[in-house]
């Protein structure tokens, strides 16, 4: 499919993406919802690829958040197995497409061998300018800001920081990945409208788009459609 030419300055630098929807695109089928999460990994790649052709810039999956350890242990164990393996699966095209892989997320319960690929995957890629994948991976947007403010405290507490110097640039550098830019549009699949914890301090302006489609059917067309709509949308930023 031909990638659309979109009007200089109608394309979102930073997409964030909740791959809604994988469950229950299974249950239509009759299927385990780890056979919806597996169907999604298709989608996920495509969409990076449409990002790509039309100049995107960064893009954040939700891949799994704090909270998804309430998941059945089952699913929490597949899912952190499968991230671990589309990783590892994925990187050197990754690579080779000149995208930079960057994981995002809080170290504390999340399984070391899925830390090592990612932190494998950051390293192989980390010299990548074109485009940066931010694997939000045990993610939380809370925790983020609560780990930020411990980080700033025990900095305060060393004498490394005065509390008067604290301002929303300083407090960016302590969050789980400083270099990220802030959202410019926030999708979510499968018709649910809410942002469930994701990427809080960075989608402030971030235009929200809600599609009703389940994640697993999602393609890089998805996305394109998104952009669209984003081009129409007069973005202020709080000026009249
Ligand atoms: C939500 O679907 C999806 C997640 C819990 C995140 C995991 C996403 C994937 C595995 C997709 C591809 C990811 C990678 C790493 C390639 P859901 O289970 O909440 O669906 P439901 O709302 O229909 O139950």
């Amino acid at each position: 499919m031909k990638a659309p030419k979109f009007p200089k300055g109608s394309v979102p630098d930073h997409v964030a993406v909740v791959m809604d929807g994988n469950g229950r695109w299974a249950k239509k089928r009759g299927l385990p919802r780890t056979a919806g999460h597996e169907a999604g990994e298709a989608a996920l790649f495509d969409m990076v690829e449409g990002a790509l052709e039309v100049g995107v810039k960064e893009l954040s999956a939700y891949a799994f958040s704090t909270e998804n350890w309430k998941r059945s242990p089952d699913e929490v164990k597949f899912l952190m197995g499968f991230n671990r393996e589309v990783i590892r699966r994925r990187r050197d095209q990754m690579n080779e497409m000149g995208v930079r892989i960057r994981w995002v997320g809080k170290e504390k319960r999340l399984w070391k061998s899925v830390l090592d690929e990612l932190l494998e995957a950051e390293e192989l890629t980390k010299k990548n300018k074109k485009f940066t994948l931010n694997m939000c991976v045990n993610y939380g947007g809370r925790s983020e800001i609560v780990d930020a403010t411990t980080k700033i405290a025990v900095d305060i507490a060393k004498k490394k920081i005065k509390p008067d110097q604290i301002n929303e640039k300083l407090f960016s550098k302590y969050l789980y990945n400083p270099g990220m830019s802030d959202v410019d549009l926030f999708l979510r699949s499968s018709g649910e409208q809410r942002t469930s914890n994701f990427l809080p301090w960075q989608s402030v302006y971030a235009e929200m788009i809600f599609m009703d489609v389940l994640w697993p059917d999602v393609t890089r067309k998805t996305l394109w459609d998104a952009i669209a709509i984003y081009g129409e949308r007069d973005r202020r930023f709080g000026k009249a």
